[in-house]
């Protein structure tokens, strides 16, 4: 098996900084916007029970799409109804709700999915390998807020910047990842492994390492660009399977790029106050829980995190005019060798990690 590191990135991964002319419309409105190195933003001096401007909610929206997540610092007591008001700013402008509710919900509001080191007051362990939210719907939501109503000692978020991780991938991955569509285990859903971010255009990897039951590889096509060799329907002989030790290569190349999003300045370990309101771009960046954020109360503090997920203006469609839905229950028509398998976590990679997200 081939590492990264052996080989040279294609290009040197970047962040976009602030764009100088939201930086004064933000000054403009009172918000003071503090860039985070190398991603993310926080601002000062917003009240989310308000609503802000129409051109202060869009800039807020590429400046997402483009350095991830945005933090609405000391937002403290919000209720239930005032952290999902606040969240349908973004997207399709509503909620896209999949979990179950927790009994200790605020007012057992459906579209709050509380979590805790305590399952007293939350759901408990959640996402602890790079994911993003909703990878199972074809509409993978657009943003997610996650609200620390209490933070605890230790333990945020880690998160990594999938357009810049396109960018530091080798040239020849870059080629065969864009050649690529996963298949979600539980639900069936395709998404491309590589896509173009809606708002932001920058290519951005996507993989579901916790919950893909199929890789399905189209052949390259020498005498068509990539764009639109995604574009054009494929026929069945121009598709295969990945075979074990291809997905094993795969799911290991792409958690090894975004493990190496902290040290190649395109991630971001971001530890929360109490009060502390993030919005992540769920279609740019991956994330997943610090290792210490399900330490218990006991060790480091009652932590509660709710969180709300907003409905995407549109669905994560993968290439080559591959249905939305594939069926891994039946049979399939490509080489024999191939991994296709349905339910639970799917394909499995690695043997001694929780999978969970
Ligand atoms: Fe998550």
């Amino acid at each position: 098996m081939t590492t990264l590191s052996n080989n040279v990135s294609s290009t040197l991964p970047t962040i976009a900084p602030l764009n100088p002319d939201y930086l004064s419309l933000f000054e403009r409105e009172g918000l003071t916007v503090k860039p985070l190195e190398p991603l993310g933003i926080e601002i000062y001096g917003a009240d989310v029970r308000t609503r802000l401007s129409d051109p202060v909610i869009e800039a807020l929206e590429v400046e997402m799409a483009h350095r991830g997540f945005i933090v609405f610092k000391h937002q403290t007591d919000l209720s239930a109804e005032e952290l999902v008001n606040a969240s349908k700013w973004w997207g399709a402008g509503g909620i896209h709700s999949t979990h179950g509710v927790h009994p200790a919900t605020p007012g057992m509001n459906r579209d709050i999915f509380r979590c805790s080191n305590d399952n007293r007051y939350g759901i408990l362990g959640v996402g602890p390998q790079w994911h993003n939210d909703g990878s199972f719907e074809a509409a993978t939501f657009s943003h997610s807020a996650y609200y620390m109503a209490r933070a605890p000692e230790q333990g945020g978020t880690h998160f990594a910047h999938q357009g810049a991780a396109f960018d530091a991938l080798p040239e020849e991955k870059q080629a065969f990842w864009e050649r690529l569509v996963s298949v979600n285990s539980a639900s069936g859903v395709s998404h491309p492994v590589v896509h173009t971010h809606p708002i932001s255009g920058r290519k951005s990897v996507w993989l579901h390492l916790g919950m893909t039951g199929a890789v399905i590889e189209r052949f390259p096509a020498e005498d068509l660009p990539i764009d639109e060799l995604q574009q054009a329907p494929a026929s069945t002989d121009q598709l295969r399977l990945l075979n074990e030790d291809e997905m094993k290569q795969l799911f290991n190349d792409y958690n090894d790029l975004l493990n190496a999003s902290f040290e190649k300045h395109y991630g971001i370990r971001y530890h929360y106050d109490t009060g502390d309101l993030l919005y992540v771009d769920n279609w740019a960046l991956a994330h997943r829980a610090a290792p210490e954020a399900h330490m218990s109360a006991e060790e480091q503090g009652l932590r509660i995190m709710d969180r709300v997920t907003v409905k995407s203006r549109q669905n994560l469609a993968p290439h080559f005019g591959l249905p939305q839905y594939i069926n891994l229950d039946g049979p399939h028509p490509f080489n024999r060798d191939g991994i296709w398998k349905a339910g639970g976590v799917g394909f499995r990679w690695k043997d001694d990690i929780p999978m969970q997200n």
